[in-house]
């Protein structure tokens, strides 16, 4: 396990709406360079970025068509390496997104395997053995290639599924999970790794994690034995680099490999009833609306075993929103993601803030699809730096030139406002961030217990090394005496070391104004 990670706080960018310095409209790899010093200013001591390599760009780049490739629009390879280097001057790790699910139909090795002569790359993807015949369970024909046969996708259809074998075969064009060409699959996904950590990148975010062996059991044990190879590669050539999955099982994620596990947005999981509860009927349920009423219950009920059964193995990654999820601004304001916030990035794991997040960008719910975005492009607008330049200061084109238009709200936040607002989110991002890095108690390793969640109640207390922390994200005051707080010695100090709304552990009650957070030592 890299040490590295136990105090890390990672900010995802989407390249493509960060910074334009070359006023073609979109994001680019100088952009990042440039607000390094700012990514730092948060506290934020590693990047994921999402895919910068060359792409037709149908699913914003997770359409890979060249792994060892910067796309042109983004820069070069060497500005990537300049990249690295200069994060790393300033104490910043830098990790890519490995897809290895699949490619794009344009990349060189599907080209190939479209042959209808055999080649080294026929089997580099899964294919029925004749044109006629539909994938099981995906009754299409595919019919596009000279080779007679069809091919299986593995999410957008411009995606084909690469090969690394199906587990429970049925057909017999389905090839075993030790066939010396789908163990060529796993071995072309090392040497892409390989190649970018020679070069200075400290990790990878890996794309559907999940998907790699077909008809694979519930435990995904064939995937599995894959990352298992893949970890013990990275253990033995570079130990300092971190693998974290795009799964959202760490029981399962972890125990296979990947260092942290991202905690998404999954109907119903212990993430979603926290932040993300409001398709449900009767409003919205999350436990951070402070009108839902919620429990803490829900949400201990999946986290308390996911955390349980994986600590050994690694880490479960919290995020504020990603790429692919509409940003909590959507259902939250100000004051409940400030609570929301807090406890986020105090708990056990290695937390993720989602570019933007910090000043609380909107979730543009006009914008027109881009790059294969659909409802997930309202989360990938540019960047917000100065509300008195134009295009907010992301990029000096023309505003139909812009990758994805910005947000034209009148009340749009931005960096430059939010710094001359000392009740802005970005202040309290910092502070809670800050924090985390002063006290070793707050970071990714140290331990957690639940000292107080009863259903029908808003209170959560929960303990972090020696720190006892407490949220109340309702708009009702809450006390409960001190001796009903499982596990907090009665001659505990109760200093408070951080707070949101007011909250006193002094005498023998806790006590939680409305809408509080707070942390005693
Ligand atoms: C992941 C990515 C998403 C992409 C998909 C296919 O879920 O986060 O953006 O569209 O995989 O690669
Ligand atoms: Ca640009």
């Amino acid at each position: 396990m890299p040490k590295w990670l136990n105090d890390a706080v990672f900010y995802e960018i989407y390249p493509q709406s960060f910074l334009d310095t070359n006023g073609d409209g979109i994001g680019d790899l100088e952009g990042i360079i440039q607000k390094l010093d700012y990514v730092k200013s948060l506290g934020c001591n590693a990047l994921w970025l999402n895919p910068i390599y060359d792409s037709p760009f149908k699913d914003a780049g997770y359409d890979v068509r060249d792994y060892k490739k910067v796309a042109p629009r983004y820069g070069t390879n060497d500005d990537l390496v300049r990249l690295f280097d200069e994060a790393h001057k300033k104490g910043i790790k830098v990790l890519l997104d490995l897809v290895p699910g699949h490619t794009s139909e344009e990349h060189e090795w599907f080209k190939k395997s479209c042959e209808a002569d055999k080649n080294e790359f026929s089997n580099r993807y899964i294919w029925t053995n004749g044109a006629f015949c539909g994938i099981a369970g995906h009754p299409y024909i595919g019919g596009e290639a000279e080779r007679d046969g069809c091919y299986m996708l593995n999410f957008f259809k411009c995606q084909p599924a690469l090969n690394y074998g199906v587990l429970n075969r049925t057909e017999p064009w389905q090839m075993a999970t030790d066939d010396p060409d789908c163990i060529a699959t796993r071995e072309a996904m090392k040497d892409i790794m390989r190649f970018w950590l020679s070069k200075g990148c400290d990790g990878f975010r890996v794309d559907m994690a999940d998907s790699l062996v077909k008809e694979d059991d519930e435990v995904k044990s064939a995937t599995g034995k894959i990352w298992e190879n893949i970890r013990q590669m990275l253990d033995e050539e570079f130990p300092e680099a971190a693998l974290v999955s795009e799964w959202s099982n760490p029981e399962c994620a972890l125990k296979y490999g990947f260092h942290a596990d991202f905690y998404l947005d999954h109907h119903g999981n212990g993430y979603n009833v926290l932040f993300r509860d409001g398709e449900t009927e009767g409003g919205d349920h999350s436990y951070f609306k402070k009108d839902s009423n919620e429990s803490p219950m829900r949400f201990l009920a999946d986290y308390q075993h996911k955390y349980d059964n994986s600590k050994e193995y690694g880490h479960i990654s919290f995020i504020s929103c990603n790429h692919d999820t509409p940003r909590l601004t959507k259902t939250m304001d100000v004051s409940e993601l400030k609570i929301g916030y807090a406890f986020l990035y105090t708990m056990p794991g290695v937390p993720f803030l989602y570019y933007g997040d910090e000043i609380g960008m909107k979730y543009l719910d006009k914008v027109k699809t881009k790059e294969g975005g659909f409802q997930r492009t309202g989360s990938r607008s540019p960047m917000q730096w100065d509300d008195k330049a134009a295009n907010f200061g992301f990029s000096t084109a023309s505003a139909d030139k812009l990758y994805i238009p910005v947000d034209d709200s009148k009340d749009a936040p931005s960096v430059a406002s939010a710094e001359n607002d000392p009740d802005s989110l970005i202040h309290m991002v910092r502070s809670i961030i800050a924090l985390r890095h002063e006290y070793t108690d707050l970071q990714a390793d140290s331990d957690f217990e639940v000292l107080y969640a009863k259903e029908n109640e808003r209170l959560l207390v929960y303990r972090r090394g020696s720190l006892v922390i407490s949220v109340n994200p309702g708009e009702a005051e809450v006390k409960v005496s001190k001796k009903d707080l499982a596990g907090v010695p009665s001659d505990f100090k109760g200093d408070l070391i951080y707070g949101i709304g007011s909250a006193d552990l002094n005498g023998d009650e806790l006590v939680l104004g409305k809408q509080s957070f707070a942390i005693f030592e």
